[in-house]
């Protein structure tokens, strides 16, 4: 294995940038990658053009991922028509490596999700002219490889659980980032720690079914994500804990009773259903039902009545009718989602569903990706207009378009625009007294001490 312990060498790149495509999961593990090669001697480049190294963290839950790839490296050839070191990481590194290094010339690595720990060494192959690819799902963690957190902000991604093993018929999620597995509990409420000191107030907890994260306390008790949180609500400045996404199966009841005693646990729930036909979620291997999952958000509203819902939602699933899509539009009506993303079905190479019959035609699927939009909007308009008056605490994340005006979150994860002398980091007490389609505007009353 090559001394990487200072990449500062001629062949080697100097600076670098990173391109994260996907899931929140690719975000935090760009930012990993980030302190990484940071830490390695190598400097964040902010125009990509000119970065030394470019790695593009790439995503593959929908088609045309792979094509995006491809035309990405093109662009990043430069003007004097050298190209820089291009490095493939994330799900489609993971799905398709083999065949982006024998297409692509120009990429030099290939490195998937549970490997990238390993980057610096392939750096320094790369810079020696051979190319490298690892798509290992070792079983030492990245985690361990990884230096201490640096990144600062007043909002974090802190990445608890990785992997599923529940095998939705259209996803690839559980063959790109392997088996369910968690990271252990000293390790995240030290990354915690790490992030607070660095200007977190808020940390979102992730994982691709977060609430699946199990782990033994300091104690040695048996824990679920209530228990995390609850020990990570004891760190005095961190203001906000959130964390996503959940499967409606790992919803277990101390998750469900934190929302009422964890004070620091926002009042969000993001739970995709994906359809509101039994049917249909049957052909999807969901595990849930329509049924079964209106009586989970029940509880939880019987606790946090004023939680706000999310979810996900995919049309025109192999064999969709007029009438199962019927069925999601009336679940949408009953629940009343805060927010919610929606997609048309996308066949995905190698998943059991891209082969079904009953394949839906494009028109059929534009359609009802509309009209499920449209009841989206509907419903996201009305929560807004809900917390008129309402007041709720304001994390300011960055300024706004006017001089004097700051941008934050509500506690319902809606953005909230007002006029303050804040600055980014602070946490305020404010009046919601304007609401639109997609944000809201308020009032400031006070700070609240972090
Ligand atoms: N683990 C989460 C989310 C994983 S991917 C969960 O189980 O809910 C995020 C969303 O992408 C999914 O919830 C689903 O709505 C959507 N998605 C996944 N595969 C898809 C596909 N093949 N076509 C269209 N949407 C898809
Ligand atoms: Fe994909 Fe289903 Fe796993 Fe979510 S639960 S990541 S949709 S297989
Ligand atoms: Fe995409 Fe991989 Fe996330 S496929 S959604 S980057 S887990």
């Amino acid at each position: 294995m090559p001394d990487t312990s200072n990449l500062r060498d001629a062949a080697l790149p100097q600076t670098f940038a990173i391109k994260s495509f996907g899931c929140q999961m690719n975000v935090y593990d760009g930012e990993r990658m980030a302190e990484l090669l940071t830490a390695q001697g190598m400097t964040a480049s902010d125009g990509r053009a000119e970065a030394d190294l470019i790695v593009l963290n790439t995503c593959h839950i929908r088609e045309r991922a792979v094509d995006k790839v491809y035309s990405d490296i093109g662009r990043l050839r430069r003007e004097d028509g050298t190209v820089p070191l291009i490095a493939v990481a994330g799900c489609v590194a993971q799905a398709e490596g083999e065949e982006i290094m024998a297409r692509a010339p120009s990429v030099k690595m290939v490195v998937g999700p549970q490997a990238y720990h390993r980057l610096p060494a392939m750096i320094a192959e790369a810079a020696a002219g051979r190319r490298a690819t690892d798509t290992d799902m070792p079983a030492e963690t990245k985690f361990d490889a990884l230096p201490r957190r640096r990144k600062s902000g007043p909002t974090a991604f802190l990445t608890v659980q990785e992997g599923c093993d529940k095998f939705c018929t259209y996803c690839v999620v559980p063959y790109t980032r392997g088996t369910e597995i968690s990271r252990p509990f000293a390790a995240l409420v030290d990354e915690a720690k790490a992030l607070v000191e660095a200007g977190a107030r808020e940390i979102t907890l992730l994982g691709q079914n977060v609430n699946a994260w199990s782990g033994e306390d300091d104690k040695g008790r048996k824990v679920g994500l209530a228990g995390l949180a609850e020990t990570l609500a004891d760190i005095p400045a961190l203001a906000r804990i959130r964390y996503t996404t959940s499967h409606p199966t790992d919803m277990d009841d101390a998750l469900i009773a934190a929302h009422a005693d964890n004070p620091k646990l926002m009042p969000f729930l993001h739970l995709p259903v994906q359809s509101g036909s039994d049917r249909i979620l049957k052909a999807m291997n969901r595990s849930h039902t329509v049924e079964s999952y209106r009586k989970l958000l029940d509880r939880v509203r019987a606790v946090r009545p004023d939680i706000a819902l999310s979810g996900d939602f995919i049309v025109g699933f192999p064999g969709e009718t007029e009438d199962d899509f019927a069925q999601t539009l009336r679940l949408i009506d009953a629940v009343g989602y805060a927010q919610a993303f929606s997609f048309k079905y996308s066949p995905r190479p190698g998943t059991p569903a891209a082969t079904m019959d009953g394949q839906i035609a494009a028109d059929v699927m534009d359609r009802r990706l509309q009209d499920l939009q449209a009841a989206i909007n509907r419903d996201q308009h009305a929560f807004n207009l809900a917390s008129m008056g309402r007041r709720c605490s304001v994390l300011i994340e960055r300024k706004g378009k006017l001089r004097g005006q700051m941008l934050g979150k509500s506690a319902w994860l809606q953005s909230v625009h007002l006029m303050t002398d804040a600055t980014i980091g602070d946490l305020l007490e404010v009046e919601i007294t304007l609401a639109g389609p997609n944000s809201l505007g308020g009032t400031e009353l006070a700070r609240v001490a972090v």
